[in-house]
């Protein structure tokens, strides 16, 4: 199954009729499709993704293309776990992120980056169900039963517009700079 007809599914899929009937419109992941450096997924589309239909395209994507930039990733994918703005923000319940993971998994599977960097813990706790702290996980490299790539989990870029972000701004940092790394080691073996 490509892409396109993974996002079809999911765009239709009667789990997400309530946040349909809200107004959402489906926001699929946007970026490098094929064998890009790297995947990242966020948590929801917020008010601006939803408005323009393409993932961080808010502040906290501002804040995730100046890491990006900063640590020199430019072959990059972004997505959502949950690919319809929930209403006010609220966080994904439990259903919607049940009724997103096979989606999320399939996406995955089709674009095969060389690391998968989930934001965040929802999109962390779906591919490593054992991590309870994105701070403590944030820049580790973890295998999952999910995706042949190894899995780099980073604190949400999102983070850093809330006061008190000093240290979660050195963590995330540091965990580009890790993401970075694997992805030269990667490139160069192939070379
Ligand atoms: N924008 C997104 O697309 N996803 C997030 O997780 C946050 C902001």
């Amino acid at each position: 199954m490509g892409l396109d007809e993974i996002y079809n599914n999911y765009e239709v899929d009667p789990s997400f009729q309530q946040l349909r009937e809200f107004g959402s419109q489906f926001v699929p992941g946007f970026g490098s499709r094929i064998n890009p450096d790297v995947i990242f997924i966020g948590e929801a589309p917020g008010v601006m993704e939803d408005i323009q239909g393409i993932p961080f395209v808010g502040q906290a994507g501002v804040k995730l293309n100046e890491f990006l930039k900063e640590a020199g990733i430019d072959k990059f994918f972004k997505t959502n776990l949950l690919k319809f703005r929930p209403p006010d923000n609220r966080d994904p319940n439990h259903e919607e992120i049940a009724a997103s993971v096979s989606y999320l998994i399939q996406e995955l599977n089709e674009i095969n980056p060389i690391v998968v960097c989930p934001l965040g813990r929802y999109a962390m706790r779906v591919l490593l169900p054992d991590q309870t702290s994105i701070t403590k996980a944030s820049g580790k490299v973890f295998n999952s039963r999910w995706c042949s790539a190894p899995v780099i989990p980073i604190i949400h870029p999102g983070r850093v517009l809330r006061p008190g972000a000093e240290t979660a701004t050195i963590i995330i940092r540091a965990s580009f700079q890790k993401v970075k790394e694997l992805i030269d080691g990667a490139n160069e073996e192939v070379s």
